[in-house]
């Protein structure tokens, strides 16, 4: 099965105007055309109206997060429908730092994948285990609980509009990265997992690998026949780096 590559940019709490503009304007100057990799920048919210421009048939943006409620009084939140006002494509939901951060729960993540699945955005489902829950074996025993609430709240077939990221959480920032053999250990037993409810489904969800990918290390990651492309946080916010691992993914 072909699954178009995606490779996603998470600039997490950083950059400026200056900054992020540079960026755009970079990624809009690269010669990419020939390429079928959706490039997903995810900058901060305060910069999608300025950022709306760089999108095209190759760039869609992200957004970071979103609230699991509708509207009313929840201070510093930002809803499904406030997002519909730009036109982002994918939503990032359940990174590691939310959960961890900002206690997060499976649930919580599972009613933020339907508040986007009801619109048309596409939640990426961020999963992935500690380095104690891989220590003692628990790999995929995490990833599959953390898909699993979003299965039970809407089903397998939500799978055919929700992008997953997994990444595992000691190599996020850590420089750190998971081998190739091993992303691609976890990404096809979760397609396996995906499987056990609806063949078509898994076959078609893109599934992405993130923590500490490089240029370097990216071209063996998007060999993997399971990897379909990367969340990328810190060499992200180097266009000249990021550039490169697009085009190692083309
Ligand atoms: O969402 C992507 C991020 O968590 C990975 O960060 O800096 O390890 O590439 P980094």
């Amino acid at each position: 099965m072909i699954r178009q590559k995606i490779v996603a940019g998470n600039w997490k709490m950083n950059g400026s105007v200056e900054s992020i503009t540079a960026l755009v304007t970079d990624l809009l100057k690269a010669d990419s055309s020939n390429s079928e990799v959706v490039v997903s920048p995810s900058f901060p919210y305060l910069h999608l109206v300025s950022t709306l421009c760089a999108q095209n048939d190759q760039i869609k943006l992200a957004a970071q997060n979103v609230s699991d409620k509708a509207s009313g009084a929840f201070t510093g939140e930002v809803s499904a429908s406030m997002l519909e006002d730009f036109a982002v494509k994918y939503v990032l939901v359940g990174h590691s730092e939310r959960r961890s951060l900002y206690g997060e729960t499976d649930d919580v993540v599972a009613l933020k994948v339907q508040s986007l699945i009801n619109k048309d955005f596409i939640p990426m489902l961020c999963i992935g285990e500690t380095l104690e829950e891989r220590e003692a074996g628990q790999t995929l025993a995490v990833c599959e609980r953390q898909i699993k609430a979003v299965l039970d709240l809407l089903g397998v077939e939500a799978f055919n509009r929700i992008v997953i990221a997994y990444e595992p959480v000691w190599a996020i920032g850590t420089g750190l990265s998971a081998t190739a053999e091993q992303a691609q250990a976890v990404h096809s037993g979760i397609r396996a997992f995906l499987a056990s409810f609806s063949e078509s489904v898994a076959q078609r969800v893109q599934i992405l690998y993130g923590g500490s990918v490089k240029a370097s290390s990216s071209r063996d990651l998007f060999a993997m026949p399971d990897i379909d492309g990367a969340l990328v946080g810190g060499a992200s916010l180097d266009a000249k780096e990021f550039l490169e691992i697009v085009k190692a993914a083309g």
